[in-house]
This record gives C-alpha cells, sequence and structure tokens, in this order.
C-alpha cells in the first residue's frame, strides 16, 4: 500500500472546491504554490482567453486541430499551428514540427503557446511548450469533456513511441484551462460518452452525489476533485495514482483490442472490474458492486460488460505490465476506507474477478448500452 484513501471535498474557495464568479462562470483553483492557477469552466469562458495569457506575452503560438468548435482570440498577435488527428499523429514527429514552426514565427521564452482541443492536442501542445526553449507558458482550452474533467489539468503532457502510449513527456503545468461547456454540444455522442467513463471515476473517489449536481458543477467538482489531488502530489509519488481508479484493466483492454475501444470506454468497464475485484478480496460487499452498476451502467449508461472473446490470461499478463504497477499485480481498489492503492494482489483473485464479471453479465447483472 502506498497511499492512503480520498478523502471528501476539496480544500479551496468552498466546500466543492471550487467558486461561481460572473454569470453562470465557475472558477477552480489548482493550488501548486508559485504555479498556481486557475480553470474556468463555463459556456462562452473561452472569451477570457485574454485575460488567463501571461502578463508580457506579446506573441502566442495556438495549437489545434481540424473539426474544433471554435477559435480563439488570445488579445495578442498569434499563429495557427493544425496538427493532425490519431494517436499516429501524437508523436515526436508532431512535436519537432511544432517546434519547428515555433522557432519560425521568432516565439520565445517570454511568449506563450495556446492549446486548444481535446486530450491529446493539450498534451502535444503542453509538450511542445514543455520542451520549446526549455520551457515557455501554456494554457490550455479544453473542448472534450474528457479533456475538461482531466487531461488538461494537472500537468501530466507527453507523446506516444512504437513502444507504447505517452512513453516520452513531462510534467508542465498551464498557466491557465479554459472549459467551455459551448463544445460539448458539438461533441460526438461516442467522445461524450468516453468522457463520461472518466466522470464515473470521480463517483468513487469521494462521498460527493456527482449525480445530484447539473452538469457545469459536476464538471467542475470532478476538477476540483482532481486540482485537490494534484495539489497534494503533482508527481504521483502516492496519492495521484488513485486518479488511475478503473485503469489497470482499462489499459489492458485498449491493448488487447488494438484500440478499437477508446480510452474512456474502457475506463467505464474497468471500473466495473475494479469493484469485482475487491469484491473478491473481500474489500466491499455486493450492495458497492452495484453502486458501480448504477453509476456506470444506469446513470452514463455506458458499456459495462467485458468485450467477449479475449483470453484472460493475456489480460492478466498485460496488467501485470501496467507501467504503474511497482510490486506485482497493483490495482486501485475500493475498500472500506476508500479508494487506494493495492500492491501485490493475487493472480488467481484477478482471474476469479475476470470470471465473476464475466458471469454477471451472463445473469444480465452487468447494464449495457449499444454501441453508436
Ligand atoms: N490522468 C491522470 C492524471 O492526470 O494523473
Amino acid at each position: 500500500m502506498n497511499s492512503g484513501p480520498m478523502n471528501s471535498g476539496a480544500d479551496s474557495t468552498s466546500a466543492h472546491g471550487f467558486s461561481p464568479i460572473s454569470g453562470s462562470a465557475i472558477r477552480v483553483g489548482v493550488d501548486l504554490g508559485d504555479r498556481s492557477y486557475d480553470v474556468l469552466v463555463g459556456n462562452g469562458v473561452r472569451h477570457e482567453l485574454a485575460a488567463m495569457i501571461p502578463t508580457g506575452v506579446r506573441r502566442v503560438a495556438v495549437v489545434t486541430q481540424q473539426g474544433i468548435p471554435f477559435t480563439v482570440d488570445p488579445g495578442v498577435p498569434f499563429e495557427l499551428f493544425t496538427i493532425g488527428s490519431g494517436e499516429d499523429h501524437k508523436s515526436l514527429t508532431t512535436i519537432g514540427e511544432l517546434c519547428s514552426g515555433f522557432a519560425r514565427m521568432g516565439l520565445n521564452r517570454a511568449d506563450a503557446v495556446v492549446g486548444v482541443g481535446g486530450g491529446m492536442v493539450t498534451d502535444v501542445a503542453g509538450f511542445a511548450a514543455a520542451s520549446y526553449h526549455r520551457g515557455v507558458p501554456v494554457v490550455h482550452v479544453s473542448t472534450t469533456l474528457l479533456g475538461m474533467i482531466d487531461a488538461a489539468v494537472g500537468g501530466k503532457t507527453g507523446v506516444n513511441i512504437a513502444e507504447g502510449k505517452n512513453l516520452v513527456g513531462a510534467y508542465w503545468q498551464p498557466s491557465g484551462v479554459i472549459c467551455d461547456l459551448d463544445a460539448l454540444s458539438a461533441l460526438p455522442l461516442r467522445e461524450l460518452r468516453c468522457g463520461r467513463g472518466e466522470m464515473a471515476k470521480y463517483h468513487f473517489l469521494t462521498g460527493d452525489d456527482l449525480l445530484a449536481m447539473d452538469e457545469p458543477e459536476r464538471i467542475a467538482r470532478c476538477i476540483a476533485i482532481k486540482a485537490d489531488v494534484v495539489g497534494s502530489d503533482e508527481r504521483e509519488s502516492g496519492r495521484r495514482a488513485l486518479l488511475n481508479y478503473g485503469h489497470t484493466l482499462a489499459h489492458a483492454l485498449e491493448i488487447a483490442t488494438h484500440y478499437d475501444i477508446a480510452h474512456g470506454e474502457a475506463v467505464a468497464i474497468g471500473l466495473i472490474y475494479a469493484a469485482h475485484l475487491a469484491r473478491e478480496l473481500g474489500r466491499i460487499d455486493d450492495a458497492r458492486v452495484d453502486d458501480h452498476y448504477r453509476v456506470v451502467g444506469r446513470a452514463y449508461e455506458l458499456d459495462t460488460s467485458l468485450p467477449t472473446g479475449l483470453d484472460h490470461h493475456q489480460l492478466l499478463m498485460s496488467m501485470g505490465r501496467d507501467k504503474k504497477a511497482l510490486d506485482g499485480l497493483t490495482f486501485v481498489l475500493d475498500g472500506p476506507d476508500g479508494v487506494e492503492v493495492v500492491v501485490g494482489v493475487p493472480a488467481d483473485a484477478v482471474l476469479r474477478a475476470l470470471e465473476s464479471m464475466s458471469a454477471a453479465q451472463g445473469q444480465g447483472g452487468a447494464v449495457t448500452c449499444m454501441p453508436d
């Protein structure tokens, strides 16, 4: 065990860790000393971008993708860099091209990068900003649910290499993050569901009744939960690992299906699996497993079934190779003291939980929804 359970409630501006600002916008603070920053959540908050650009910045490189639902105005002269879509473009080649472009436009350390898009864009823009001139400020304008509640906040940046996803990167905190909810009305249903998979995770990290909140408040609360964790463990030496709840099986499923299953979809299934495994280990009871089905399957209408035809022993091996695993099979699991990191989980329990999850599907225990 290398970290304690989550406590309910972030410790910043309100009991929920965020504060309303003008109109319907909400501000969430990420408290990292002299690198602290705000996350703005609300409809139309992209128009606050200029105010978030650090003082003294003369030029901005805006990194985005085709199909992003809006353009932005950073309030200073800027150049637009459009990167390709898809995991193949989340690469060192893209970082090299961006940095060459930044150099050609004369961007220097007193200037800034703005990433406008989903998690891939903010991961790439963040890593380019972390690398160029050994680090220039970056502001993220997140346009997907998954990006808003996870990727854009917390400073993890990076790209893929042939040997694995996100294997090269840096911690590089943004100067600010904008989550303009206008973007969500244009989000394809599958993207929205991926965000909900990640959102479902937050239900189990604290005792909050997130379902009782309206959407802006719920998104802000998820960000506040993450901000609280990042503020206490920026570089994942302990508590930040709790943000990987549901992710151990999720990563194995992504690999086993050659990424046909998207990350948020895999996390949804991974959360259900984590509940079965926790019950297998006697950490939670049936009612708590059902809570997981209630949130993931019934409230968010996400598929909770293990994809059929996968070899459970292969999944076991893949979970054993998870890059977060420090000591044998390592999982983030629910329990009497809340969600915590559990090391040295026996392989036979891992396999039994895969079986019990499959059996629950057979008995109609799992709630599923049809893919698009
Ligand atoms: N996505 C998990 C983290 O930021 O730590």
